[in-house]
């Protein structure tokens, strides 16, 4: 039995070799960057983050970009060495061995499959208050999951706009339509417009007494914060996806990643640090379904309130396309290589599409985000892609080691200094997660492996061509 048995680089590296037409620029790869990261993190999580931060939130915010920076710095380099389907599954089968990219595929589900949920659960808050606008009201108990209470004080049965959102979404992808470079470019605007128009607004509401004392809980309450907001950072991984269709991937590729980073860290920092301002943060326990929103109709904005809710509900609504993709995307990878049943690279001839495979991921995301909180949600979802992230940068120093003499077009400054920091920063953020978190993803881990070795080692595509 061998579990550490790995893809060949360098016949990944040559079958990757496609025809592709390159034609996206910096410029592009910013917009794909922006469009796949600002959604539920900045429009709702930051509600929850200043409860757990006060005014620090915009700390918060810092520390979870530092661990993503140098999470990317590693995605950078691999994504310019193997440009191909571009997931950290393919850069592990490769360097640190097949156990390895399939617990990556396997993180990867929580990263995308209750990514899609958990910005589900955040849209449903935008649309709720974008309908109230017009005095349109979804009975209470069908607009939160059970066990959380409404703001009608109703306990929650199901979320059925987060539940019908994925739905739509679901059908849209197994259709095969896919987001155009043109529609992403128009809603990456529309996001940026309305947190724009956000700070603008908000900006003349501060009072400067809320802001104090900053740290309300200290230290702690940062750390804590930061593990929350990073979800508002994923997606950015979703640039290396697209090398082999990039000008000059060396220095296209890391400058996309790290100036859409730039960008929604500045953005971030500044909202975090106004919405603090604007609304004592305690008052945030009341606002946590659309808290940018609802911090404008604190002020008395009320137009203007209805306008980010529109701009949030189009955006987020990209960020669930780009997820559910991304989710057929690796376990159709991960079927060809026998890892998984075939059933999830079944395309159908009709749409073109992993059909069957989408409406399976599409209803178990639908399902969890109308029955499940979006707290716990977003945690599985950060603890799924920060493993996922500390692997990718273990491999990028085990490959310097094994094939120092691969063509690397783009290469991961201080190396094993970043990756080591990487792995540092991504564990801290872990550490500062719920303990039931821990222990689901624990649950979730064991239930992968056992799927492992009952199943995908017997079925290795690679493992049957060598033995
Ligand atoms: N970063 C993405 C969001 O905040 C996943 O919605």
């Amino acid at each position: 039995m061998n579990i550490l048995q790995k893809k060949d680089i360098y016949s990944v590296v040559k079958i990757s070799d496609t025809k592709l037409q390159k034609s996206l620029t910096t410029f592009d790869l910013t917009m794909l960057g922006i469009g796949a990261i600002i959604g539920t993190g900045i429009f709702v999580l930051t509600g929850t983050g200043a409860l757990k931060a006060g005014p620090g939130l915009m700390f918060a915010f810092i520390l979870a970009a530092l661990a993503c920076l140098f999470a990317a710095l590693c995605y950078a380099e691999f994504a310019s060495m193997v440009p191909i389907a571009g997931s950290a599954y393919t850069y592990t089968y490769t360097t640190i061995g097949e156990i390895f990219a399939f617990i990556i595929g396997w993180d990867l589900a929580l990263e995308y499959m209750l990514g899609v949920s958990t910005v589900s659960v955040g849209w449903s808050g935008y649309f709720q208050s974008f309908l109230a606008g017009f005095g349109i009201h979804i009975p209470a108990k069908l607009t939160a999951a059970p066990g959380l209470m409404t703001t009608g004080h109703v306990e929650g049965v199901f979320n059925l706009p987060a539940f019908l959102i994925v739905m739509l979404i679901t059908f849209l992808i197994a259709m095969g339509i896919k987001e155009t470079k043109r529609v992403n470019n128009i809603m990456v605007i529309v996001k940026i417009a309305v947190v724009v128009l956000f700070i603008c607004v908000a900006i003349f509401y501060v009072k400067p007494d809320n802001l104090a004392p900053v740290l309300p809980y200290g230290f702690s309450g940062v750390f804590t914060a930061a593990a929350t907001v990073f979800f508002a950072f994923i997606g950015f991984d979703a640039v290396s996806s697209s090398t082999e269709e990039t000008i000059n991937p060396a220095k296209t590729m890391p400058k996309g990643i790290i100036i859409s980073l730039a960008i929604c860290t500045v953005l971030y920092v500044i909202v975090s640090l106004i919405m603090t301002g604007v609304v004592p943060f305690k008052m945030f326990s009341h606002y946590e379904d659309h808290p940018v929103s609802a911090v404008l109709k604190y002020s008395g904005q009320n137009w203007i309130s209805g306008i980010i809710d529109i701009g949030a509900i189009l955006g987020m609504t990209t960020v669930m396309l780009v997820m559910l993709y991304g989710q057929t995307r690796v376990t159709y990878a991960m079927s060809k290589d026998g890892l998984m049943p075939g059933i999830f690279s079944k395309v159908s001839s009709k749409t073109d599409t992993p059909f069957i495979s989408t409406w399976i991921f599409g209803l178990i995301s639908a399902l969890l985000g109308g029955f499940v909180s979006i707290e716990t949600l977003s945690e599985m979802v950060n603890i799924g892609t920060l493993s996922a992230f500390i692997l990718v940068a273990i491999a990028i120093i085990v490959l310097r080691k094994k094939s120092p003499d691969l063509e690397r077009k783009f290469k991961c400054p201080a190396v094993p200094i970043i990756p080591i920091a990487a792995v540092i920063f991504c564990l801290f953020l872990i550490l500062n997660l719920n303990p039931v978190t821990w222990v689901r993803f624990g649950i979730w881990l064991f239930i992968g492996l056992v799927v492992y070795f009952t199943y995908s080692q017997k079925r290795s595509t690679i493992k049957n061509k060598t033995s």
